[in-house]
This record gives structure tokens, sequence and C-alpha cells, in this order.
């Protein structure tokens, strides 16, 4: 065994100490921006494990079953579940709880990752449904109603619907009557809410799921509300889905040593919210709003507000994030993020070619709005200084420009499923060129990060068309996320899982 040098170093330990030991205003996830939202009685003596008098996660009877009855009654729950492995955790749980081998599920087509995990993980087949694309802003809206009541009605035999609401750019579906066509035909909706637990506190222009009838809503309460990240809530309500195997399988989905630092913060966020819930969120949607009319006064800039929905639908982007659309500043949303980042310390959650994202969360103060609208005037002033033609004329494009024209293809391409996705992942194959893989299945999604949606997934063919947008992707210097980067003297090349119909080699046991 060779022993290593620099055992002294501590390579994150380190980062994280440099990370926080500079200017750094927080426009993105965690929601407490690392402000004790929370409490400052924190005790490392808390890092205990099922002892006496404080309950088991997996099997709750005392403080701990209190503690979630607490939250389901906050939420307007049935029954509530804490997760300390994220909504991904519950996500996965809900889909396997609901649907075995074989067996249907409609999703959006524009879900995260961790419903593809989903379908990988409990064997079940999906149906996906896309949402409608709008054109001019080139951001995916919702799910029409319609749609999915023509799905159903041809006698789509669906254990379940699962939707994300809101999306990472604030857009969302009509989901009351989403959830009115699903129960309409007996199937039960779960919900994706991983960026929309404060709208059970404040108007955020999208309604709470559990509020719109959907049966299981999984809520990511540390993107917005301030617990600890890790920490997330599963609640379930009606008759639709059997709630003892969701519960058997958010047990499966997490540790037997389940954190209670990490569940004391769930609990701490929901007597938080329970007491100061409504006047927080308001005040935080009200300082966004603000920041928003602000930022649409400086020159260059404008914040995307409202969206085409479906159908000549126009809905509004959810409120507490900001969508900032920097074309006539002459930039691209990701080198607006930079220049925010690199000049004033500034960190947003998340850029790519056209807009620049920014989110607030319980832990936001008036400083970090202002510090975002006095770097974004001075971007304009300086810009429009050193080229008076420019802050009011270029940039990309929405319509027409080639990230337009990427983001479209990304979000229209129709792969063909040929099988399920566990299926293509246990199944025989070989890591394979994406470039030269036309004809084969994969046998992993991959996106483009962000905002990280899938445009292949496992089990679906891979097509010209899917070839020649990866490469389309790769000249553009995008990142595929869930591929193999692999360098040759030719450039970056993308190497991904990927079978045939029946035979041929295991997936992941590379042969190259
Ligand atoms: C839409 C959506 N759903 C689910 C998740 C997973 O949430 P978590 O990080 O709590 O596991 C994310 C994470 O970014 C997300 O953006």
């Amino acid at each position: 065994m060779t022993v290593r040098e620099n055992q002294s170093r501590m390579p994150v330990v380190e980062a994280l100490e440099n990370f926080i030991s500079g200017e750094h205003v927080p426009l993105h996830m965690p929601g407490h921006k690392g402000r004790n939202v929370m409490t400052d009685s924190w005790d490392l003596r808390w890092d205990v494990t099922e002892l006496e008098g404080l309950d088991d996660l997996h099997m709750p009877e005392g403080i701990i079953l209190e503690a979630e009855e607490l939250a389901a009654d906050l939420f307007g729950a049935d029954e509530t579940l804490f997760l300390v492995n994220g909504t991904t955790s519950g996500i996965m749980a809900a889909m396997a709880a609901v649907a075995g081998d074989g067996e249907l599920i409609i999703a959006a087509g524009d879900c995260h990752e961790s419903v593809t995990r989903g379908f990988v993980m409990s064997g079940a087949m999906p149906l996906y449904l896309f949402p409608h694309f709008d054109v001019d802003n080139c951001v995916a809206g919702g799910i029409s109603p319609d749609e999915l009541e023509g799905i159903l009605k041809m006698g789509a035999e669906a254990r379940a619907v699962i939707l994300t609401h809101p999306s990472y750019f604030g857009t969302s579906s009509d989901l009351l009557n989403l959830v009115r066509v699903a129960h309409r035909h007996g199937v039960p909706v779960i919900v994706d809410e991983a960026h929309g637990a404060q709208a059970t506190f404040a108007d955020t222009g999208v309604s709470p799921a559990l509020s719109c009838g959907a049966d299981l809503v999984i809520q990511s309460t540390h993107k917005m509300l301030g617990s600890m990240t890790q920490t997330s809530m599963l609640h379930m309500q009606g008759q639709l889905v059997d709630r003892r195997r969701v519960r058997y399988f958010a047990g499966m989905m997490q540790s037997t040593s389940p954190s209670y630092p990490l569940m004391a913060s769930l609990d701490f966020v929901r007597a938080k919210m329970a007491a100061e819930g409504r006047e927080m969120w308001n005040r935080i949607v009200d300082l966004t709003e603000k920041t928003r009319d602000r930022i649409d006064e400086i020159r260059g800039f404008r914040c995307l507000r409202t969206y085409e929905q479906y159908d000549g639908v126009t809905a509004e982007i959810e409120k507490t994030r900001l969508i900032i659309d920097p074309a006539e500043c002459g930039l691209s949303g990701t080198e607006l993020e930079e220049i925010l980042r690199r000049d004033f310390g500034i960190w947003l959650e998340f850029a790519d070619q056209l807009y620049a994202v920014a989110l607030s969360g319980a832990g936001t103060v008036q400083e970090d709005m202002s510090a975002l609208t006095s770097a974004l005037q001075a971007i304009s002033d300086s810009r429009r200084k050193h080229d008076p033609g420019n802050a009011g004329s270029t940039g990309p494009d929405r319509k027409t420009g080639t990230g337009a024209a990427l983001r479209k293809r990304l979000y229209t391409v129709r792969p063909e499923r040929v099988m399920s996705p566990r299926k293509a992942v246990m199944g025989r194959g070989t890591m394979t060129d994406l470039r030269y893989a036309e004809g084969m299945i994969a046998a992993a999604a991959v996106s483009v990060y962000p905002p990280g949606i899938p445009f292949l997934r496992p089990g679906e063919r891979i097509t010209a068309e899917i070839c020649r947008l990866a490469a389309d992707c790769i000249d553009a210097g995008y990142h595929l996320h869930g591929a193999e980067r692999r360098e040759t003297a030719g450039g970056a090349v993308y190497y991904i899982p990927a079978t045939m119909e029946d035979g041929h080699r295991a997936a992941f046991s590379s042969i190259i």
C-alpha cells in the first residue's frame, strides 16, 4: 500500500474555509444563506443515535412522530415523513411505493434527475408528457391537463403521475386541473415541490401542491425554508396511495443512522415557519418583487415575469426567484454570472446562455438584493461607457441565437423508448462514444447542466438527431452531465453506457 504524502491536507475543509473567507453575497441555495435562521444553541452533543427517549426515524412512535405530526398539521398533510437524504430520496421512495416492474408512471418530460433514478430503482416504465415550450421566452411551461386526460382516456394504466411544481426557472403547470384529471381516473399524483415549500406561507404565484389535492408531495426544506442541506419532507394525503408502503421505501432510501442534527433542523424550521412563516415569506416576496422592478429599470437587463404555460395560457414565474435576462447588455447568462461572482462577490444559483438565476430564501436580507441591483447598475454603466452602442442592443437572442436554438432542441427532442430504464441500466452494453452511438440504447441519462433536464434517458434509442444534438452542445462548450468526458487530441469526447436490444456486454463494465 502506498502512503500518500501531505496527510495533513484537508482539501474539503481548506476549500470551505477559503470559500467563506471571501466576500460572498449568497443568492443561491441553501435557503438559510449561511445565516443562522434556526438557533444559536446548536450543540455537537446533539449528534447522537437512537438512544432511549430519542425515538427512531424508521419506526417513529415518540418525539420524531410528534415532530412529523406538527409538520403535517402546518403544511396541511394527513401524514408527513422527515427525510435526511433530500427530496431525491423522497421521489425515489414515492415512485417505488406506487409502481413495480414494468408498471407505468406518467412523468413530466422536464422532471429532475431523481425521477430518472426512481425509474431505474423501481423498474417502472415511464411515459413522458412534455411541457409546452414557450418560444418567446425560451422556457418550458406546463403540462396540458387535456393532454393528460387524452392519455388516460386512451386507457394508459398509469400507477401515478409525477410532476415538477415549480421548476428551476419558476414555471409550473395548472396543477389543480391536472390533479382533477388524474383523480377522475383513480390515478394518484406525486409532486416534486423541491423548490416550492414557501408557497404555504405567501402568494408566490404558484399554488401549494397539497392544496391542489396532490397525493404525495416532496419538498426540499433546505432549498428555501432554511433547514440544513439534505433535509426534506414527504407529505401524504388521501387514500389513493398506500402510506405504509411509502414509509417503508422512504426508510430504504435513507441511512439506518439518520442524523439527529438534520432532523432537529427540520423541527426548528417547522416551528419557525409556524410562528413567522407568513410574515417572513410576505417580506421576502415583497423584497424580491421590488428587486425585480428595480432590475427592469436598469438599462440592458430585464427579469422574466410571465410565460406561456400552454396554448395561450399565461402564468406567473414563481416570485421568490429572479430570472435575469442580460441580453440587451450584450451578455449571456453565464457571462453575467461570472462577472457578478468575480467582480462583486455575488453568487447566483445558476446561469446558462440566456438567463442568470438568483434565489431568495429564508436567510435573504435587503443588503443581498441591494448588492445585486447596484452591481447590475455598475455593469450596465460600464458597458455603455466602453461601448456606447452596447447596453441596449446586442446579446444572445432568445428566439434566434445559438443558445436559444440549442435550448429549444433540448426541450423538444422526443426520443423513442425501447425498454424500461432499469432493464437498460442492468442490461448488457458498453461504454460508447456518444457521437457514434446511433441506433444503440442509452443506459444512462444525459443532460446539459445547468439546468440538468435530460435529453436522453436510459432505455431510449440514440437517434442521429440525439447524436447531432450532443455534438452541437459539446461544440457550444456545454458540459454533458451523466456522460464520461475523455480528452483526445481532437478535443473532448463523451462516452455513455449504451446497450443493444438484447445481448452484447454489461453496461458500466467498460471494454474501452
Ligand atoms: C426540481 C428538483 N427536484 C428535486 C431535486 C432534488 O432535491 P434534493 O437536493 O433535496 O435531493 C432538485 C435539486 O436540485 C430539483 O431541482
